[in-house]
């Protein structure tokens, strides 16, 4: 089955409704060659898998940059995906020792080229904010994005792990609106669904990304007595429905009315159809909270 578009109705753009992460490109066992990043790049295309999340920082500095030689080798894929990447986050090394954020117009705009340069691209089709920055100065991140896209380097910009008081800050200086918040979400990871973040999209209408869906990889290998029950919870579904449990937990983030999008981040070809399939296995409602109860460890009150 091919994966569906999302529509950001105040965007006039759509993602890919799984979209492929970027981060451990560098930690495939299989290596980082050209060819296996095109293999992987190739694989999400022909599921639909259209969007791609890279960070500045990914593979210290270095996976932009890679994916980038990729597109310079076979520019034809160019025309037929969708960037996101992420700015504001500064690794200590040579030139600080102290991690930190820069959320000036300066460093903006510095990561955005150099993302661009990297990437070998015209313009990203998203930029975020990758972390909320204590420093940072709504009107100033307002005015460089909007010189940004006009531009032409940029199209949409949205920000990542915000809380809602930081989004709702930065969206009432920012005349137009954020493109997402892109947070943690996971069975073993649910605060989003409490703590007002994914309320907040349905009320400003964006779609939520969601990062380390199978928490970091947890769910395949639960280390806890409740991590252990819901891998159990997940084979007795799979096993009820005919599918795989990669294909439950991904279709567990569709229920949610706010649209999630959630991020892959397998190095493994196969594990990238896989979770493509996982439309094809719709849960009910009671389903949906089974998994919730069992990963929680209580129900719902
Ligand atoms: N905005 C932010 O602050 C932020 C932070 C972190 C990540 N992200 C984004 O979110 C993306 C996804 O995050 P993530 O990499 O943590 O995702 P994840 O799916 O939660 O974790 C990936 C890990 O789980 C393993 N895994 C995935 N599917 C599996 C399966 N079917 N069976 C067994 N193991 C499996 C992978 O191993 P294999 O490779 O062996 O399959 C890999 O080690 C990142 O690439 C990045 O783009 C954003």
């Amino acid at each position: 089955m091919m994966v569906p578009q999302i529509e950001f109705p105040k965007h006039n753009f759509s993602i890919s409704r799984l979209v492929y992460g970027i981060w451990r490109l560098h930690e495939d066992p299989l290596g980082a060659s050209v060819e296996r990043i095109y293999e992987k790049i190739q694989t999400c295309l022909n599921f639909g898998i259209d969007t791609f999340d890279h960070a500045d920082i990914y593979g210290d500095y270095e996976n932009e940059e890679r994916f980038g030689i990729v597109l310079d080798k076979h520019p034809a894929i160019k025309s037929k995906i969708k960037i996101i990447t992420k700015c504001g986050i500064q690794v200590p090394g040579v030139k600080f020792p102290t991690k930190h954020y820069n959320t000036s117009k300066e460093h903006i705009r510095y990561s955005v080229e150099r993302s661009l340069r990297k990437l070998k691209v015209d313009c990203l089709d998203v930029v975020l904010i990758h972390r909320p920055d204590p420093l940072m100065d709504p009107q100033e991140m307002s005015e460089v994005f909007e010189t940004l896209i006009k531009e032409g380097k940029a199209k949409h910009f949205g920000v990542s792990n915000f809380t809602t008081s930081h989004f709702q800050m930065l969206q009432s200086v920012y005349k137009r609106p954020l493109f997402t918040n892109q947070v943690e979400f996971s069975l073993f990871r649910t605060e989003p669904i409490f703590d007002g973040t994914f309320d907040q999209a349905i009320q400003y209408g964006f779609h939520p990304m969601v990062w380390s869906p199978t928490a970091g990889g947890r769910i395949f290998s639960p280390k806890t007595e409740t991590e252990s029950k819901t891998h159990q919870k997940l084979e007795m579904m799979a096993k009820e429905k005919g599918c795989k449990i990669d294909q439950i937990l991904y279709s567990w983030f569709l229920n949610h009315p706010a649209g999630l999008v959630p991020i892959l981040g397998t190095n493994d070809p196969k594990r990238i159809q896989s979770a493509a399939d996982c439309f094809s296995f719709p849960l009910s409602r009671v389903e949906w909270f089974s998994l919730l109860e069992v990963a929680r460890g209580k129900e719902v009150a």
